[in-house]
């Protein structure tokens, strides 16, 4: 059966997003080679560990937008790959939820303590995936909310306000800088630290200049990043259709059957213990 194609022209993978476990979801990306949460990761880590010693906070909360069953949660927390992670859910065919959630649950416990000191907090509008993610122990907390469509209401204010760094992989273009505006102001004062990748065919511009107003200063991280694989030919046609219409030159890169994703990293400035991002050549690394 065809892929379906969702109004940007990209593969629509909703059928996915919203099912009581995993199984679907990391079956379906690691077919396609997806590797984004992957290549994110020691990125996302070095965020961490500069915001722990700038902001001399021990345990960062860390929101991730779009966090569907928890992914980057889970390859921080395990320190492992979405092919392990396809692999350990395709190990259970026969599992029930319950069962599934229990293995997640004794594979967290057998980490040794301490071994991420990080808060993770699950945003998404997908119910079920942040169900499963927090059930399974990958999230301490979760906010079902679609911040394009509302406000948070104050609970969920309260919860989104804990952020001390944002984080998002494979999200923006389903949400703009509405969601993360909101997100950013849901705390009166602090404003979080953010790294967001974000697929060439999105204009990150619009979210840069919010932020802008917001007092921060964007980075636009050197090199690009695959993502994964196109799911069909009609999609990488609508995605080089799109390149080009916004001039983005696609040779060597998505032309050869791969979308690429950019890195935006925003910080406040100024901020109270906090200097503004700087790429430096070890930070990243052209993945292709
Ligand atoms: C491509 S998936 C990425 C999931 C995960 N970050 C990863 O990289 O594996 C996009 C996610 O964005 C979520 N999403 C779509 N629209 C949203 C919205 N308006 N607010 C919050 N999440 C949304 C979907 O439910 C889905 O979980």
């Amino acid at each position: 059966m065809p892929v379906p194609l969702n109004t940007t022209g990209k593969a629509s993978f909703d059928d996915i997003y919203d099912r009581p476990d995993p199984r679907a979801y990391y079956e379906r990306m690691f077919d396609l080679d997806y590797c984004i949460p992957e290549l994110a990761k020691p990125i996302f880590q070095q965020q961490i560990r500069e915001y722990r010693a700038s902001a001399r906070i021990a345990t960062p909360t860390v929101l991730d937008i779009g966090c569907s069953y928890g992914v980057n949660a889970a390859l921080l927390r395990l320190d492992t790959t979405i092919r392990d992670l396809a692999e350990h859910y395709a190990a259970a065919p026969d599992s029930d939820r319950v069962e599934l959630i229990q293995r997640d649950r004794a594979r967290l416990a057998s980490l040794p303590s301490g071994s991420t000191d990080v808060r993770f907090l699950g945003m998404d509008a997908a119910r079920p995936a942040l169900d499963y993610a927090y059930e399974a122990g990958f999230l301490h907390d979760v906010v079902h909310v679609d911040l394009e469509a509302s406000e948070p209401s104050d609970e969920q204010r309260a919860l989104l306000a804990s952020a001390d760094l944002i984080v998002s992989t494979g999200c923006i273009g389903y949400v703009t800088e509405k969601t993360v505006t909101r997100a950013a102001t849901a705390h009166p004062r602090k404003r979080p630290w953010m790294a967001h990748f974000v697929l060439r065919m999105f204009d990150f511009s619009p979210i840069a200049a919010e932020l802008t107003a917001l007092g921060y200063h964007t980075e636009q991280a050197p090199g690009l990043y695959e993502q994964r694989r196109f799911a069909s030919e009609a999609e990488q046609a609508h995605v080089l259709n799109t390149l080009s219409d916004i001039g983005v030159d696609a040779t060597g890169r998505e032309d050869r059957g791969w979308l690429y994703a950019n890195l935006y990293v925003s910080r406040p400035v100024p901020y109270p213990h906090a200097e503004p991002y700087h790429h430096t050549d070890t930070d990243t690394e052209d993945t292709h």
